[in-house]
């Protein structure tokens, strides 16, 4: 394993990921032996944006997906098609590449090889591999912020068989929600009104959950007025203490446990925007590390609850790509590259879906140019060989004088947008 050529001879005597701490990075020159290198595990559409950031600092980058030419895949370095689910095949690419700096960008890793790595010295985890294991279940996220932490939640119970899901609900009451404990974008999720709903969500939750035979959580269904997304930063200051910074919180509208919508900033009252910062404080602090998270929250009035957190970018934050003057894919390159970041707000902007609408391979857009036309707009297709019906194939970005019209015009610009079979 190489290290950068030009590092402190105190960085160097450590191992290779101790160049990185506890300080700011020491930048290199890609595919060479002076490179400062970082592996994404998982190269989706986030993904890629954050490998387009590490690359303009010059940052060799090596992206793993499950999948050939996933986004991510198509701007790295280099590339692994991996099942990351699969420790052992984990291990063999981390060992190959020996990476100074691993990135996770989805849940379904074998986080426990990461912990053990981390552990070890061998590699450093962003933000760190204890997040990622703990926010991959949500049992252990659940726990973490309303038993340890103490922050307000939804009242919920975990079950793991048909009868312990009844005796569940009858501890939380009806409306609640069922989810999978390992599942994302709502899959396997449903709303339970009565008794009668129990049967179907259960086996509903089997079908969704990302590892058979899973546990599953049944949440009181909370009647928010709004939910947010507060991106969260851990960066170092000059002074070489982490610091914790805010982005306007990122209003969402979620259909069927998927964003569709996304604005900045989402209005707040003062003391609502008070304690979902205390929230997301507490909940970062513990999860410790240098990144960006996504600090899922709703909101009535005053009152906020804790829903879930990613340590990584968020789907809803892609709306920064055009609000914010750093994205939430720099900010989290920046910080954990150990950096300084501003989280400022540009301008009021919002984002909106692009999904396939078909199933089909190497699709077409059309309406493209028609879709950009009015100032303010933007697009990202995101080049994923394979379009679904539900599959997020590309996102619109505007930003005007106030989120509303921002909403309208994105909305504008995704519905010019006509998706084809090749
Ligand atoms: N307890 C609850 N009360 C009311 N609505 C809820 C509750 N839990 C979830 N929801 C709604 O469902 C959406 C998806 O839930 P959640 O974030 O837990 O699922 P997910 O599968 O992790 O989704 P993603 O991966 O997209 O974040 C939430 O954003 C919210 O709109
Ligand atoms: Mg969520």
């Amino acid at each position: 394993m190489t290290t950068p050529t030009h590092i402190s001879s105190a960085a160097a005597a450590g191992s290779p990921a101790a160049a990185l701490a506890p300080y700011a990075a020491v930048f290199g020159t890609p595919l060479s032996g002076a490179a400062l290198k970082v592996m994404l595990l998982g190269a989706g559409e986030l993904g890629k944006e954050v490998i387009l950031a590490l690359q303009r600092l010059g940052v060799e980058v090596i992206a793993v997906d499950r999948y050939a030419d996933a986004p991510g895949q198509q701007v790295a370095h280099r590339s692994y098609v991996v099942a990351m689910t699969d420790k052992v095949a984990l291990r063999a690419v981390i060992e190959k590449e020996r990476p100074h700096l691993i990135v996770p960008e989805i849940e379904a890793i074998a986080t426990d090889l990461l912990v053990e790595l981390e552990a070890a010295g061998t590699v450093r985890v962003t933000p760190t591999a204890r997040a990622a294991q703990l926010t991959m279940n949500r049992e252990g996220i659940r726990r973490l912020a309303a038993e340890t932490l103490g922050l307000p939640t939804s009242p919920y119970r975990f079950a793991d068989s048909l009868v312990s899901l009844a005796e569940a609900t009858a501890v939380v009451g009806f409306p609640c929600l069922v989810k999978p404990v390992m599942s994302s974008s709502g899959k396997g999720q449903s709303v339970l009104r009565s008794s009668e709903d129990i049967a179907s969500a259960w086996n509903i939750a089997k079908e969704g959950a990302r590892v058979e035979g899973s546990r599953i959580i049944v949440e009181g269904f909370i009647d928010f007025e709004y939910e947010i997304t507060l991106l969260t930063v851990r960066a170092r200051g000059l002074n070489g203490q982490v610091e914790t910074h805010f982005c306007e919180p990122i209003g969402h509208l979620q259909v069927g446990g998927d964003y569709v919508e996304s604005w900045q900033p989402q209005p707040m009252s003062p003391r609502a925007l008070e304690r979902a910062q205390h929230i997301a404080r507490k909940v970062t602090d513990n999860l410790g590390g240098q990144g960006l998270f996504g600090v899922e929250l709703f909101v009535s009035g005053d009152e906020v609850w804790f829903s879930e957190v990613s340590p990584r970018p968020h789907d809803t934050g892609l709306v920064t790509l055009m609000s914010q003057g750093q994205s939430e894919f720099e900010l989290h390159a920046r910080a954990l590259l150990g950096l300084p970041v501003d989280t400022s707000l540009r301008a009021p902007a919002a984002s909106s879906v692009i999904y396939g609408g078909i199933e089909a391979q190497a699709i077409r857009y059309e309406g493209v140019a028609e879709a950009l036309a009015e100032p303010g707009t933007d697009l990202r297709l995101f080049g994923k060989p394979e379009s679904f019906v539900k599959r997020r194939m590309g996102v619109a970005l505007a930003t005007d004088v106030s989120v509303d019209q921002a909403r309208a015009k994105a909305l504008r610009v995704s519905g010019a947008i006509r998706v084809k079979a090749a």
